[in-house]
């Protein structure tokens, strides 16, 4: 088993749907559009964690604006318990919080990847949804967290930097995971229909590349497309969820669209 990838067994469903969110490039919205998906889907009746993956360079605090005292780094080093560093946060929904600036985190041992794969089973059972907010890149620990996840959601903007990221990220996905499906979120889209066409045309170019194994071509799905709105914007500069404070904008209804997909493919799923 390669050390970047987390044992199949610990894909298999035992409590709560896994999502991980990704990007090839940094910036395109990965913390914004978990955190308000989060928000979405507890106003569903679901019961959400959010963990902070990206272990190094946290922000998920700073998009919630909590201040935590405790966090992963207290309950990897044992200074506190996993349940103490389980947080309320506005939303709804629970989060798990890493730490800013720790450079132990930057490369994947063998004692955080155990840690990590202990928290998940501990914590699935009592949540429908656990989201896991990845750094961007194609990094050990970015994929080992991906690995642990059911589903992996892509976040990119119609920008060509990010979409060659995005496609880079999801080959590497595709060929060391092993993974036939993947989900795009297009972020700040321009206009409506731009995610449905930039993911065909990502598609194609994968499919291309992607060794066929028999019976299980390579999928990319949309997920759907988040408008870009300047009220994002607000929202992150105030630190409050678009969700909550700018309700009816643009964007908010396109994140309630995406919760919406997933709790129908949820139901339509074993
Ligand atoms: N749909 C959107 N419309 C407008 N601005 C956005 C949108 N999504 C994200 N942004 C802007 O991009 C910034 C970076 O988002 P963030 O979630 O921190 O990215 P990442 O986690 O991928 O590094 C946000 O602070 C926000 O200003
Ligand atoms: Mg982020």
């Amino acid at each position: 088993m390669s050390m970047t990838t987390a044992p199949a067994a610990s894909k298999a469903r035992a409590g709560a749907r896994t999502l991980a969110v990704t990007s090839g490039k940094g910036g395109v919205g990965k913390t914004f559009v978990t955190a308000n998906l989060a928000a979405a889907l507890a106003a569903r009746g679901e019961r959400v964690l959010v963990l902070d993956a990206d272990l190094g360079l946290a922000n998920l605090d700073v998009v919630l604006n909590l201040h935590p005292k405790l966090t992963l780094h207290d309950v990897f080093t044992e200074r506190c318990t996993l349940e103490q560093a389980i947080l309320p946060a506005p939303g709804g929904f629970h989060v798990l919080l890493a730490g800013s600036g720790m450079v132990e985190y930057s490369r994947l041992t063998p004692d955080v990847r155990d840690k990590l794969l202990h928290i998940l089973e501990v914590v699935r059972p009592r949540f429908d949804y656990v989201l896991l907010d990845t750094g961007a890149g194609i990094s050990d620990v970015v994929l080992f967290a991906v690995s642990m996840a059911h589903d992996v959601l892509v976040v990119a903007t119609p920008e060509p930097t990010s979409l060659t990221d995005a496609y880079a990220t999801i080959k590497v996905l595709a060929t060391q995971q092993e993974r036939r499906e993947v989900y795009l979120i297009l972020n700040q889209a321009n206009r409506p229909g731009e995610g449905k066409l930039i993911c065909g045309q990502l598609q194609q170019v994968l499919q291309r590349f992607i060794e066929p194994s028999p019976g299980q071509a390579f999928k990319l799905e949309l997920l759907g497309e988040v408008k870009n709105d300047p009220m994002v914007r607000q929202a992150v500069l105030k630190r409050q969820l678009l969700l909550e404070h700018y309700p009816g904008c643009d964007a908010a209804q396109s994140i309630r669209g995406l919760a919406t997909k997933l709790l129908e493919q949820g139901a339509a799923r074993p």
